[in-house]
């Protein structure tokens, strides 16, 4: 099985990225970096990277607008072949353009036990309130600062006498086996045939009259008491493939999507020629293709009645 590809965006120190970096050195760990990339080209992450034959990137964010800098950013991840992002002391509000690029793909660390204390000065503010315990937290990363799902947290006790610093420095500790951890759940979700399904139904019944049924042992997808638009296949006889199946558009679609992209595009045994099997356990799915595919295929079974709803859908 191959890794996931992660780019890390870091700001300084980097210890979070090293820590991610040395955690992906394990042969079973289930991504690698790909990119460690900086808004500060002297940042010192950056020369631990490149000593450990990582590809770096440096350039100050300074006179440049947020989003002409982020996209910079944004074209060194994909050209690396970045398929997530994780933030690690990177000390930059990002864009909405950037945001939504990396949408649902992109993880932050954080020294708070999340929604406790967003932004900085943690570690006082968590003294400050007589808490009994601080920690860290690893969330998505959506358009509000620190406040996407949380994926993971570590509680941390504060000790009599804890200074911010003292704090801090024991938090970095659970930071560093927190992050790794989280960001290989995270990335072998991707695989796991019961997210998958999830994720396939959820854009499958978002289409007008579309509800689900088992059929020849596969979940499956149709408009009611009509058709089927899609099949959800996971090992089906054995083939180790988790896919989803849908019609094509043109009679020579099928043929074609194998060409380009033979690893993943497959004839579904006993469909025939217009329908076409699209791998999901490679690791990268764009999934706004597989809801462009999904709608697609829903048109080539709608009775005629039902096109107009897609219209209407299409407005909003
Ligand atoms: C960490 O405390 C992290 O939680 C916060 O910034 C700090 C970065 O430290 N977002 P490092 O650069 O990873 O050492």
């Amino acid at each position: 099985m191959s890794k996931a590809k992660v780019g890390v965006l870091i700001s300084g120190r980097g210890s979070n990225m090293a820590a991610l970096l040395y955690a992906a050195k394990a042969a079973d760990c289930p991504y690698e970096i790909v990119l460690v990339a900086a808004n500060d080209p002297d940042a010192p992450g950056l020369t631990l990277a490149a000593a450990e034959g990582i590809a770096t990137f440096g350039q100050s964010h300074k006179g440049m607008k947020r989003a002409a800098f982020d996209a910079i950013i944004d074209a060194q991840l994909r050209d690396a072949g970045a398929h997530y992002v994780a933030l690690a002391g990177y000390m930059r509000l990002l864009s909405p353009e950037f945001v939504s690029g990396w949408a649902d793909r992109m993880l932050n660390i954080h020294p708070s036990l999340l929604p406790k204390y967003k932004g900085l000065d943690t570690h006082q503010r968590a003294i400050d309130a007589g808490d009994s315990h601080a920690g860290c937290s690893v969330h998505i990363v959506t358009a509000e600062l620190d406040d996407g799902p949380v994926l993971g947290q570590t509680p941390v006790a504060i000790l009599p006498g804890d200074t911010p610093d003292s704090l801090a420095a024991r938090i970095l500790i659970a930071e560093h086996q927190l992050y790794s951890r989280t960001l290989a759940d995270f990335v072998t979700r991707e695989r796991q045939p019961d997210w998958l399904l999830n994720r396939v139904r959820e854009a499958a019944l978002a289409l007008p009259q579309a509800d689900e049924i088992v059929s020849h042992g596969m979940p499956c997808f149709g408009i009611v008491k009509g058709k089927k638009f899609a099949y959800f296949t996971r090992d089906h006889h054995g083939d180790g493939i988790i896919a989803v199946l849908v019609k094509t558009t043109a009679p020579d679609e099928q043929a074609m999507l194998m060409e380009s992209d033979p690893e993943r595009y497959y004839r579904p045994a006993y469909f025939g020629n217009d329908w076409v099997g699209i791998r999901l356990d490679l690791g990268d799915t764009d999934w706004d293709h597989i809801g462009t595919r999904l709608r697609s295929s829903w048109q080539q079974v709608a009775p005629r009645k039902l096109m107009g709803l897609m219209d209407v859908a299409d407005q909003f």
